[in-house]
Order: structure tokens, then sequence, then C-alpha cells
């Protein structure tokens, strides 16, 4: 589940005291079922940062998020204070723990968007594309996504940046396999990557492959879900993706809706809308129950 909040004027106090109890909360739920692995990541905008920690240095990568308008797609910035994301094999986990962060922010935050996202057979989205095969694994995913030495007194943070997507499902549907398999850059029912002169430039995987000066390939850990109502036909996929640098995220982005070179934008995007788009720093647990340095 996805929750975002805007905190309420003159509720900063409380909301400091709240995010203390954060952990003491996901603890109070998950002890109940521990083989659900119910997890609570909180991230906290650039706004929100400035009003509840004055007087700390700002992680040097917390800002708001910047709208990207390409030729013919925008990656919009929309409002966020803090964005809560809970985990679990089970989504009445998730749910109980919602209710409860529900009754403590009430009075003090409002809940400006909640989605609850579903596993889609074998981890794919609703294009019908197995959607996270090349995160990064162990020691790489946490160096992707922790926060190191180059921000000390944030170690061991992250930063998240979300966007909720809805799809052009007639649209998308209407293309053949192949075409949508050129879209994504790789097979869609045995997910295998295409061949490099294979894949189209504006192909999804081309454009969100990148590397540093040195080569090195620059990696994100993303955990996105579909979600979606039939009776409003509303069907997405909520993109969230960790990096311990959120340049390289908004880099991704930049080559989605601008295109790499310019001009040659994400093919998925002419199926696929993004609703929302905020970043958010991710504190480590010991600064979320302490924050005081
Ligand atoms: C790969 C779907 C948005 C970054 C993929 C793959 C799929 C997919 C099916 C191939 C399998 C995999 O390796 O996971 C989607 C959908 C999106 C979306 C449906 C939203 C509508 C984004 C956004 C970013 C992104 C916004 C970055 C800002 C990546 C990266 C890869 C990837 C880095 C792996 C590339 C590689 O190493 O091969 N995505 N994605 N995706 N996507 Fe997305």
């Amino acid at each position: 589940m996805f929750l975002t909040l805007t905190v309420n004027d003159g509720s900063e106090e409380a909301v400091r005291d709240l995010l203390t109890g954060m952990s003491g909360f996901t603890r109070s739920v998950a002890f109940r079922e521990p083989d659900e692995h119910l997890l609570c990541v909180v991230g906290i905008g650039s706004h929100l940062w400035d009003r509840l920690f004055p007087n700390l240095p700002k992680p040097r990568g917390l800002h708001p998020f910047e709208e990207i308008k390409g030729d013919k797609h925008t990656a919009v910035s929309t409002p966020g204070d803090l964005l809560i994301h809970l985990r679990s094999g089970r989504l009445d986990m998730c749910f109980e723990l919602a209710r409860l962060l529900g009754k403590k922010f009430e009075g003090h935050a409002e809940i400006i968007d909640e989605v609850h996202g579903f596993k889609f057979f074998d981890e794919r989205d609703l294009l019908g594309f197995v959607d996270g095969t090349e995160n990064p694994e162990g020691d790489k995913a946490e160096d992707a996504v922790t926060i190191g030495e180059e921000d000390a007194a944030y170690a061991g943070g992250s930063y998240v940046i979300v966007q909720k997507y809805l799809h052009d499902m007639a649209g998308w549907d209407a293309l053949s396999v192949e075409e949508q398999e050129d879209a994504i850059g790789r097979s869609k029912l045995d997910d295998v990557e295409m061949d490099d002169d294979a894949k189209p430039a504006n192909a999804h995987i081309k454009l969100n492959v990148i590397h540093d000066a040195d080569g090195k390939q620059l990696q994100i850990m993303r955990d996105n879900m579909p979600f979606g109502s039939v009776g409003e036909r509303e069907f997405g996929t909520y993109f969230i993706g960790y990096a311990k640098d959120p340049s390289v995220t908004e880099h991704m982005l930049r080559n989605m809706f601008i295109g790499d070179p310019p001009g040659t934008y994400d093919r998925i995007l002419d199926f696929s809308t993004p609703q929302t788009g905020a970043l958010y720093f991710v504190p480590s647990v010991d600064f979320l129950d302490d924050p005081t340095p």
C-alpha cells in the first residue's frame, strides 16, 4: 500500500513525535504475524523537511520533484509531505497498519492519495510484462539504495521517487505482441532481453540502462505494483524507485520523457500517463526513532 500525506500547518511537532513512533506502530502489527514480513518505509518531502527539521542540515539529494516536460509527455510534479510504503505478503497486514496510522495522524495530516497494489501473476505489471527482473540483488542492491559516507549524517538512509501511472489498456491491447515487446525491449512470455542490435532506440529498457563516466552501470531498486479498479476502468502501475542518489532516477526519467537522444522518448509513455510525481528522503530507522543529533 502507498499512502501520500500532507501535513497540516501547526502540526509539525505532533508529526515529528509520531514519526519517532513509526517503528513501534509497525511492530504492533508485524509481531502478530511474523511470517508475513510487514515493512513500513517512511519518506519525507523537501518542504516538510524544512518545517520539521529547520535546524538540521538538509539531506544532500532532497529537493522538490521537478516536472520533466518532453515534446509529447510530461512527468508531473504533485504534492506530498510524507510517503508511507507498506509491504507484506498479505494485504490485511498492510491495511491494519494503515488503519492504525490513519488514526494516529488524524487531525495532523490528510491522506491525499492511497493506492492498494497487488501481485499480478508471475510478477507481471498490467501491461502483461514481468516487472523487476533486472533489479540489483544482495550487496549490489544495498549499494544502489543506501546513502553512505558521501552524506555521513544521513548514512543508512535512501531516496525514493514515486509516480502513479494510468495505462491506456485499449491502446496497448491493440498492439501486436511484437510491438509490445519492442516497447519494453524484452520478450513477453518468457521475459528475455532482446539483442542490442534488435532493441529499438525508444524501448523502455534501452533508455533506462545508464552508466556513469567510467562506464559503470547506475542502478536503482524498483518495487512497482499494479493497481486498479475495474468499475472505474482504471489500470495502473505504481512506480517506486529507491536510490542512494536521486539524480540517477531523475536521469532515467529525463531519458524516458525527453529521450536520449532528445526526441526518442520511451514508447511505454504512449500508453502510460503519470498522474503523480514526488521525491522523498527515506531516513534510516535510527534517525526516525531519534532524529536529534
Ligand atoms: C525495467 C515496466 C516505469 C526504470 C522494466 C521492465 C518492465 C518495466 C516490464 C523489464 C523487466 C525488469 O527488468 O524489471 C515499467 C512500467 C512502468 C515503468 C510498466 C510505468 C508505467 C519506470 C520508471 C523508471 C523505470 C519511471 C525509472 C525512472 C526501469 C529500469 C529497468 C526497468 C532501471 C531495468 C533496466 C535493465 O537493467 O534492464 N520496467 N517500468 N521504469 N525499468 Fe521500468
